[in-house]
């Protein structure tokens, strides 16, 4: 089916306690993972690029890959940009066609990331894509392992939250409650209470970035305490790695593709089939679909195009 827009995705997940999965593609067998992980799970899926797969597969490529893929799935897909910090690449995917963005304003001042997720906000509604902003910072963990206390700079306030909500009218907020991204262990710990504190003063999805490196208990927790959209990247380049340097090291003389890259990608699959048990959303797909056609407002922006085309 067409891709659809995150929008009533999310509300869905949110009356119904479970949460949707957004995962990271870099390229075409991650994308195709995805897809086969969640018809199998007949779940609602969120694929996403950020802007360095942008980069590196190139904003077309991607998009046509994930597109047609959606095209002959069977279950609802999103087609998301993650992580835009500019400007100009979030307009670029707007215009390109997906049906989700992201504005990261984390690195900009508070009245600064108000003042653009704004503009973009209005940007978006005007064609029905909603928008999803990021409030705190998530802070990434690749080089130096950060401890607790420094964990805490980077915490999202409910005040903030509240603030940043009412006066943008974002569609969700990724929100930094303790995870951080591209860990290799999950050793993070979450702040459950302030999802909970967020939760009650800000009208939207809640989105947990960095979720490889949060155990599954921590996930569990935080979903009952109002998080929607989750995010995994780096556990899917762990199972894509680590299947390609598996099959290398174990046959040298190896050099089809089609041979390793298979396995890489049904170990991809097996990797996202769990996390999308974990967030509660297998057998969600037909339910989400019934949602989205009885809400007209999911399929009708202002102009009267339906965006589920
Ligand atoms: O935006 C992407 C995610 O937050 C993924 O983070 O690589 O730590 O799972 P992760
Ligand atoms: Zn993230």
């Amino acid at each position: 089916m067409p891709l659809v827009s995150s929008k009533a995705l999310l509300i869905h997940a949110l009356k119904n306690h479970y949460a949707v999965g957004a995962f990271n593609a870099n390229n075409m067998e991650v994308a195709q993972a995805i897809v086969m992980a969640a018809e199998a799970e007949k779940a609602p899926v969120i694929i996403q690029m950020s802007q360095g797969a942008i980069k590196y597969a190139g904003m077309n490529g991607i998009f046509s890959i994930v597109g047609s893929l959606a095209k002959r799935s069977s279950v609802p897909v999103v087609c998301h940009l993650d992580h835009g910090v500019d400007y100009d690449v979030v307009v670029g995917a707007l215009r390109t066609g997906f049906t989700s963005l992201m504005f990261d304003g984390s690195p900009l001042s508070f009245e600064e990331n108000i003042e653009i997720t704004k503009q973009l906000v209005k940007m978006c509604h005007a064609v029905g894509i909603p928008l999803e902003a990021e409030i705190g910072k998530v802070p990434d963990s690749e080089k130096s392992h950060l401890s607790q206390e420094e964990m805490k700079k980077y915490y999202t306030t409910p005040k903030e939250a509240e603030e940043f909500f009412e006066k943008t009218k974002v569609d969700s907020l990724a929100v930094s409650v303790g995870s951080a991204h591209k860990m290799k262990i999950q050793s993070a710990v979450l702040d459950i209470d302030r999802i909970y504190e967020i939760n009650e003063v800000v009208e939207a999805p809640l989105v947990l970035h960095g979720a490889s490196g949060v155990k599954d208990e921590y996930v569990v927790k935080a979903i009952k305490a109002g998080i929607t959209k989750v995010n995994f990247a780096t556990e899917l380049n762990k199972a894509l790695t680590g299947s390609l340097r598996e099959s290398l090291s174990k046959n040298p003389d190896l050099v089809d593709v089609r041979k390793y890259g298979d396995e890489a990608r049904k170990n991809v699959v097996r990797t996202v089939r769990e996390k999308i048990q974990l967030l509660g959303s297998s057998n969600r797909a037909e339910e989400t679909l019934r949602f989205i056609s009885e809400n007209e407002y999911f399929h009708q922006h202002k102009s009267g195009n339906s965006i589920i085309e």
